[in-house]
């Protein structure tokens, strides 16, 4: 018996929006116009990105020929609701259309609602650190899973919620540039209210479709030698950036208590309302103590290979790490989609190494019972990394930014079309 779509193990690759598309207007090109912001000058420019709004028919056949049986992407919000309650049908449609393509070839599509970008009046009408931000997303939720959705079986409600908040709230990256940690934590309790409102709409239509969050994981470890404050600081940011927000759906509170940093200790109803969680892996990072209180989160990480070496971002290849994220998620006791795991490089062969070794954990982990659904790698095409720029090689697929947009299958790509071919002729694949 052939497996069927809800319940094959999902192979697939992952984009968004703002990242490949092109042709968007939105906050993050209105903080392009006005500046943007980087330590070393300023957020690139994002030009067309990797021209997906015109080329889409022909990513779809490449997603084809790499042999994946699903594909993430996300809804670019702006599209959808360029002017507050006002809907784009338009633009819908090609989502739409996007979705059949994927269905007709029996590639699985899983839905992003929220992938760090907003319209342009987000901000400044409500944003996320004000409560009504929760109606803003969830009224283009709504018409998102009305006119999208219908056959969409696996929705992200909001890609990595902390690592957009700590961009836009902690260090001023993002829109709307802020460096305050309580509204952090107010846009952090709506942006979960907004999850959950959206799940029980969803739900109530759909009970079948699989709703999350894909939450972005690092391992942290101490520098050797450190101090006695780098053992507290190291478990203090680790409970903040891998456990609070998972820990928060079955305790129904939000809670973080930095001391001299950040209080903060608020009941919000979760009810385990989520189905699964996805995992967004990339790396570990040494760190050590520095003290500065307000920028508590610039920790110093000491560059350091474990022999796997390391990213062009300067990222640790630790594959191990997935391993430890399944465990620290093993209490939160859902199902887990890989739904984001990759490596920036030029070098084409350290993103097979990187794969393979990435693999190798991932089916160990399956074989030891861990209930993992599916595994996306980050990326399909070569895209704009939020803040390098088309510099930063993510794909698969390169993409030539400079000659109209030509798409070429890397032999990482080949590596990986390999790779699915074998698993899915598999008889456990075949049923
Ligand atoms: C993740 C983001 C994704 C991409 C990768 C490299 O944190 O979700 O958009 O930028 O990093």
């Amino acid at each position: 018996m052939t497996p069927t779509r809800n319940e094959r193990f999902l192979w697939g690759v992952a984009t968004s929006s703002f990242q490949i598309e092109g042709q968007i207007s939105n906050d993050m090109t209105d903080w392009e116009s006005k500046g943007g912001f980087r330590s070393d000058g300023r957020n690139p420019l994002v030009g067309r990105a990797a021209n997906h709004w015109d080329l889409w028919r022909e990513d779809v056949r490449l997603l084809t020929e790499l042999g994946v049986n699903s594909y993430r992407f996300s809804i670019e919000w702006s599209r959808i609701e360029p002017e507050p309650g006002k809907f784009d049908y338009t633009a819908m449609g090609r989502y739409l259309q996007l979705i059949d393509a994927l269905l007709e070839n029996d590639i699985t599509p899983v839905v992003t609602l929220h992938h760090f970008t907003h319209p342009k009046w987000f901000h400044s009408l409500n944003p996320w650190h004000n409560p009504e931000s929760v109606r803003s997303f969830v009224r283009f939720a709504e018409t998102v899973t009305e006119n999208i959705l219908p056959r969409v079986p696996i929705v992200v409600t909001f890609n990595e919620p902390l690592v957009w908040l700590l961009a836009a709230y902690g260090d001023a990256k993002f829109p709307p540039g802020l460096t305050n940690l309580g509204q952090l934590m107010q846009g952090l309790h709506n942006m979960l209210a907004a999850h959950r409102e959206t799940y029980d709409y969803i739900k109530a239509r759909y009970p079948d479709k699989q709703v999350g969050i894909a939450h972005n994981f690092i391992v942290f470890k101490r520098a050797p030698n450190g101090i006695e404050a780098d053992r507290r600081v190291k478990r203090l940011i680790h409970y903040f950036y891998n456990i609070m927000i998972t820990r928060s759906f079955r305790k129904n509170r939000l809670r973080i208590n930095f001391p001299l940093v950040l209080n903060y200790d608020e009941p919000i109803e979760l009810d385990d309302h989520i189905d699964f969680w996805g995992v967004n892996y990339y790396y570990r990072l040494h760190v050590k103590f520095r003290l500065n209180l307000r920028r508590p989160f610039d920790l110093l990480s000491i560059p350091r290979s474990s022999g796997e070496g390391q990213s062009d971002l300067g990222w640790e290849i630790y594959p191990l790490g997935l391993a430890k994220v399944c465990r620290w998620l093993k209490s939160a006791n859902k199902p887990i989609y890989v739904t984001e795991n990759g490596i920036a490089a030029n070098d084409d062969s350290m993103r097979i190494r990187f794969l393979e070794s990435h693999l190798n954990v991932l089916q160990d982990l399956r074989e030891d019972g861990f209930p993992i659904k599916g595994y996306f790698h980050w990326s399909f095409l070569d895209n704009y990394e939020w803040l390098e720029g088309t510099s930063a090689k993510f794909g698969l697929v390169g993409v030539d930014f400079e000659h109209g947009y030509e798409r070429t299958l890397k032999p990482s790509g080949e590596f990986y079309r390999d790779y699915l071919t074998k698993e899915l002729d598999s008889p456990e694949n075949k049923g």
